[in-house]
């Protein structure tokens, strides 16, 4: 079966009300690959605004999740609000989340499980920290994540991953071809030992860190690279290039 190839948006803490309309207005204009899934995520105060202004087809996500049902949760975001609002999709475990905000692998687990088993689909992220890359650990980390998330769910075709190594995000210091596709291949065959063939061979590997459209074709071209998850390029025009280019 082919993997649709996914490109996610990851606005971050980023934008005004009119940067986002500009953001909006080009990709309701844009002509976008049809083959292509496209989610964008906006802060959450933005999430309504993108939602009811863009065009159908292009999915909104929330950047995080709260993993209790509603009430006495002061500043957490509900899965039912997001759904009710109809965003349908979360990033998880972004390294910004686990390393400022704390956020464990059992945390971002649990919160994958409880998202996932509400309704939304989520954009699941990991990653090494360059200390861990020059000290040979980067599958050792990335298999650790993926450990605690197993143990937490068992459907997992509302998941797509995105790896992103913490060197790379921000910093225009895009991984290689070879680095990003090795532990692409590396993911894929962990999925398939520890879980099962058709769950490797299904779930979209997203390769993310300092993608623009300049490095954005040689990386699609690697059989283990799925699509993207696109930080800073995503809140510019060039965005639209990056979903395109398969073309
Ligand atoms: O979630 C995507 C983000 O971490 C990558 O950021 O700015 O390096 O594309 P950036």
């Amino acid at each position: 079966m082919a993997r649709k190839f996914f490109v996610g948006g990851n606005f971050k803490m980023n934008g005004s009300i009119s940067s986002i309309k500009e953001i909006v207005d080009n990709l309701n204009k844009a002509e976008l690959d049809p083959n292509v899934e496209v989610v964008v995520s906006p802060s959450y105060l933005y999430l309504l605004l993108v939602r009811e202004s863009l065009r159908p087809g292009i999915e909104v996500a929330a950047q995080n999740v709260f993993d209790k049902p509603n009430g006495a949760f002061t500043g957490e975001i509900s899965v039912s609000q997001l759904k009710d609002s109809g965003i349908n999709w979360t990033i998880l475990g972004h390294s910004e989340r686990r390393t400022i905000l704390r956020e464990t692998d059992e945390v971002v687990a649990r919160k994958t499980k409880y998202a996932t088993e509400n309704g939304l689909s989520v954009i699941w992220c990991c990653g090494e920290s360059l200390e861990e890359r020059e000290a040979g650990k980067t599958i050792e980390v990335v298999s650790k994540q993926l450990a605690a998330l197993k143990a937490q769910i068992s459907d997992w075709s509302k998941i797509v991953i995105a790896y992103e190594p913490i060197w790379a995000i921000g910093t225009g210091k895009v991984a290689t071809t070879e680095q990003a596709q090795e532990v692409h291949k590396a993911i894929r065959e962990w999925l398939k030992t520890n879980v099962s063939d058709k769950v490797a061979e299904e779930t979209r590997i997203l390769y993310g860190g300092s993608v623009n459209e300049k490095n954005c074709g040689e990386l699609s071209k690697q059989p283990d690279i799925d699509g993207f998850l696109v930080g800073g390029a995503s809140l510019k025009p060039a965005f639209i290039d990056i979903v395109n280019c398969l073309k």
